[in-house]
């Protein structure tokens, strides 16, 4: 395929969907998704509860298939591929989770360690090395030995991301990352998200939303899902300025709007 290019960063493409459909028996979630994640760039993805976003993020690790539609990760083809190489295109992506999803009976540093002791070839001590760095990075040092029912929600999502990064993916991915955080741990959290991908130069992140508020400090594009498509898209700047009823009324939180609860 020839390189796409993503309108709204002039940035190419690492991802891109194009003409996506997704039903679960008769409900239609996506309904011809086109979007382009910029390389190197935080994209977020806002919309309603239940309008799809897991579902769109699912399909780029290939846990869930299309039903129609291409989803490009640089020149594979997830749609078409095989799934024996659809968990070789898995290991590019590291997932921060809603709920963390940590083993409940491992101390955090098992935890983050847990996919490199899986499958890497490297000595313990390299592995404990290389943990006990990511965790001073996410603000866990000293936190080691805890389990996760000793954490608080913003500990955990924390080792969530110590984890995601621990093989050094290409792509990160963050499921609500901040559902649950009070304002402070939600800044917090926002700021790691812009540290970790300037830290790491070539990474593309992508965070899912439904706060637009909360995202527009971080993201250098944002993606407005409604109704299994994507209805807007741009900067901040874009949004921020924008006149489109539904666009404003997801920013102000409005029960007023085109959009009915
Ligand atoms: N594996 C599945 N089986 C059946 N329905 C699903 C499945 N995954 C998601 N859905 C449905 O698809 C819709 C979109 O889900 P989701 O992407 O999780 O929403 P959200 O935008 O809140 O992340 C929801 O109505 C959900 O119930
Ligand atoms: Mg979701």
């Amino acid at each position: 395929m020839s390189e796409r290019i993503d309108p709204v960063t002039g940035e190419p493409a690492s991802i891109s969907y194009v003409n996506v459909h997704k039903s679960f028996g008769t409900q239609h979630v996506l309904r011809g998704l086109n979007l382009a994640i910029p390389r190197g760039k935080i994209t977020v993805i806002i919309g309603r509860s239940g309008t799809g976003k897991s579902v769109t993020i699912k399909h780029v690790m290939g846990l869930l298939r299309p039903d129609k539609g291409e989803i490009w990760v640089g020149n594979d083809n997830l749609a078409t591929m095989r799934d024996r190489d659809l968990r070789t295109v898995r290991n590019r992506f590291g997932v921060v989770f809603q709920d963390a999803a940590l083993f409940d009976s491992m101390n955090v540093l098992d935890n983050v360690a847990f996919p490199l002791r899986e499958h890497s070839r490297l000595r313990d001590r390299e592995v404990v090395a290389k943990v006990r760095g990511l965790l001073a990075q996410v603000g866990l040092a000293g936190a080691e030995l805890k389990l996760p029912s000793q954490l608080s929600g913003g500990m955990r999502k924390r080792a969530g991301l110590a984890r995601a990064l621990v093989r050094d993916p290409e792509f990160v991915l963050y499921d609500e990352p901040t559902t649950g955080l009070d304002p402070i741990l939600t800044a917090a959290m926002d700021k790691l998200i812009v540290d970790t991908q300037e830290s790491r130069p070539g990474i593309t992140s992508v965070v899912i939303s439904h706060d637009m508020h909360a995202v527009l400090g971080i993201a250098d594009k944002i993606a407005m899902l409604v109704d299994g498509v994507v209805a807007h898209e741009g900067t901040p700047e874009y949004f921020k300025n924008s006149k489109d009823p539904l666009v404003h009324q997801f920013l102000t939180g409005s029960l007023d709007g085109p959009m009915k609860v």
